[in-house]
């Protein structure tokens, strides 16, 4: 630190304040790093649901590349999956952890918040208290999806996924979670270019493209939930039968004979 800046920091009565601590900074660039790699992470979750737009196979063969199929000979490992899910519940944790830091901590300062919210009229402002509200939303439900992740990893498929989609009546809950994690991902990422990458690049650019990733992931989302429920409405009437294309259950009776 120059001599100009301790004399300024010294003026303004900053100077215990700054040699306080980094910790909060550290905080922040974690919670930035945990939601980069979630993001990240979201959107291959999202590709990956979506192969069923291409067919119940495509799918099926996806789902069975993540549980080891293709590696070991046939064999199906669902553990493996559930070793990435409890992976992401840690991330998952940490983020939303490092998050509720910033939430405000009781009606007087959530008021004081709306307040300066309608003064400013900012839409920044504004982006930031629904990422507050569709993250506190996420932390219940994603927590429920992957709880169901971890410990059922054998029931993902065409006919499992589609099931829970339809006869389990759980399209409404994806279909709020989709809304929330859309509107959530998009914002985070466009506060994190702000933020660490591009602070002076032109915001109302940089809002477009946000509002571009958050449409363009939410139409193949609400294809993809269309999708898994027409499935399961179709199948309705076998709820525990697993779905296996006719190639593969050809090549398991060739591998036996
Ligand atoms: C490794 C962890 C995860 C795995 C293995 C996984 C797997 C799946 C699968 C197989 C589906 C299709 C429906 C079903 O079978 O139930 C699905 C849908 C969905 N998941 Fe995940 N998921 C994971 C993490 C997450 C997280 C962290 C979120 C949100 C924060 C999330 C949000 C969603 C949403 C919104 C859908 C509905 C997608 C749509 O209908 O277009 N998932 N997930």
């Amino acid at each position: 630190m120059s001599k100009e800046e301790d004399v300024l920091i010294n003026r303004a009565g900053l100077a215990d304040k700054v040699k306080k601590s980094r910790l909060p900074a550290r905080l922040d660039l974690l919670q930035s790093l945990s939601g980069l790699l979630l993001f990240l992470f979201m959107c291959g979750h999202m590709f990956f649901v979506a192969t069923i737009l291409l067919g119940r196979d495509v799918m099926w063969a996806v789902t069975k590349f993540f549980e080891g199929y293709f590696f070991t000979g046939g064999k199906s490992y669902p553990w493996i999956v559930s070793i990435v899910v409890g992976i992401v519940a840690v991330l998952f944790v940490v983020h939303a952890m490092l998050a509720v830091r910033k939430f405000p901590s009781s009606y007087k300062q959530y008021r004081a918040y709306r307040v300066h919210m309608k003064g400013m009229q900012h839409g920044d402002t504004t982006l930031w208290i629904w990422q507050v509200y569709t993250g506190f939303a996420l932390f219940f439900l994603a927590s429920a999806h992957l709880y169901q992740m971890f410990f059922w990893p054998q029931n993902i498929g065409p006919y499992g996924s589609g099931g829970r989609m339809w006869t389990d009546m759980l399209w409404p809950y994806y279909l709020i979670m989709l809304l929330a994690i859309e509107l959530h991902g998009g914002i985070g990422i466009y506060r994190l270019a702000i933020k660490w990458c591009i602070p002076n690049a032109p915001r109302a650019t940089l809002r477009k493209m946000k509002w571009g990733l958050t449409a363009f992931f939410l139409i193949i989302g609400l294809l993809t939930l269309a999708a898994y429920m027409k499935i399961g409405y179709d199948h309705r009437g076998n709820p525990n039968e697993s779905y296996t294309p006719s190639w593969a259950v050809q090549s398991v009776n060739e591998g036996s004979k």
